[in-house]
């Protein structure tokens, strides 16, 4: 357990795009691993926010969840927490797009007759990116930034370039066998160049490592 109590910002859970009211983009994250680490935080001793998008779990005891829908609502309330916090998790798999507009009513397209609708999209904004540069111009004290990348074959390559882009401390590189089970591979990416790889482990064991990289911050 780390000596002083933290205030750690986890993200977990999709996020939805709404093309209208009852539709959305969506995506196959089903928030398991950022749940965890909330919990093996919270057990850790730590005061603990999770901001989470649209998800089937259960908030672990003891920890303050913040329901979200959207990319740009997650950034406004990952922005909400910056003040007091120690470390960012950003396990969240967010959207990279939106549909340009949301209609207000149902999308007609097909009553066109068109066999082809065009969709436009619009970059959302890159919540690990923005945060993590708000957060080292921070003068008070440091905050631990941990970003993850689901990257399909290796990945290592394109995981450290999104470390240097993003501004992390470290990053999470997993694959497409992480989405929804209850097991995982990761290698974490350290900075300095570190690496450690845990095979085929639980969630729960990958969520307290994870946690373990609090102590960065004694
Ligand atoms: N992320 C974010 N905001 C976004 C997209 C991603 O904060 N709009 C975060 C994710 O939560 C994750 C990290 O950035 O911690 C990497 O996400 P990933 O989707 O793998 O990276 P991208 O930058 O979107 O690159 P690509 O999809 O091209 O691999």
């Amino acid at each position: 357990m780390s000596p002083r109590k933290l205030s750690v910002v986890v993200t977990a859970g999709p996020t939805y795009e709404h093309v209208d009211p009852v539709r959305f983009l969506g995506n196959e994250s089903s928030g398991r691993m950022g749940f965890e680490i909330a919990r093996a935080a919270q057990a850790a001793g730590h005061r603990v926010t999770l901001v989470a998008g649209p998800v089937h779990q259960e908030t672990p005891e003891g920890v303050k969840r913040v329901d979200v829908v959207s990319a740009r609502d997650m950034l406004a309330a990952v922005e909400g927490t910056l003040d007091h916090a120690d470390a960012l998790f950003m396990a969240a798999a967010v959207a990279d797009w939106r549909p340009r507009r949301k209609l207000r009513g149902k999308w007609r397209k097909k009553d066109d007759g068109s066999d082809v609708a065009i969709l436009e999209l619009t970059r959302n904004p890159d919540i690990l990116a923005t945060v993590a540069k708000k957060l080292r111009r921070r003068a008070e004290r440091r905050c631990l930034i941990v970003g993850f990348a689901l990257e399909t074959g290796s990945g290592i390559a394109r995981a450290r370039s999104k470390m240097q882009r993003k501004g992390t401390d470290y990053i999470v590189l997993n694959d497409e066998t992480a989405l929804g089970g209850d097991r995982t591979s990761v290698t974490v990416l350290g900075r300095e160049g570190d690496e450690l790889r845990l095979e085929n482990r639980t969630k729960k064991s990958v969520a307290r490592s994870l946690v373990g990289l609090l102590r960065d911050l004694k």
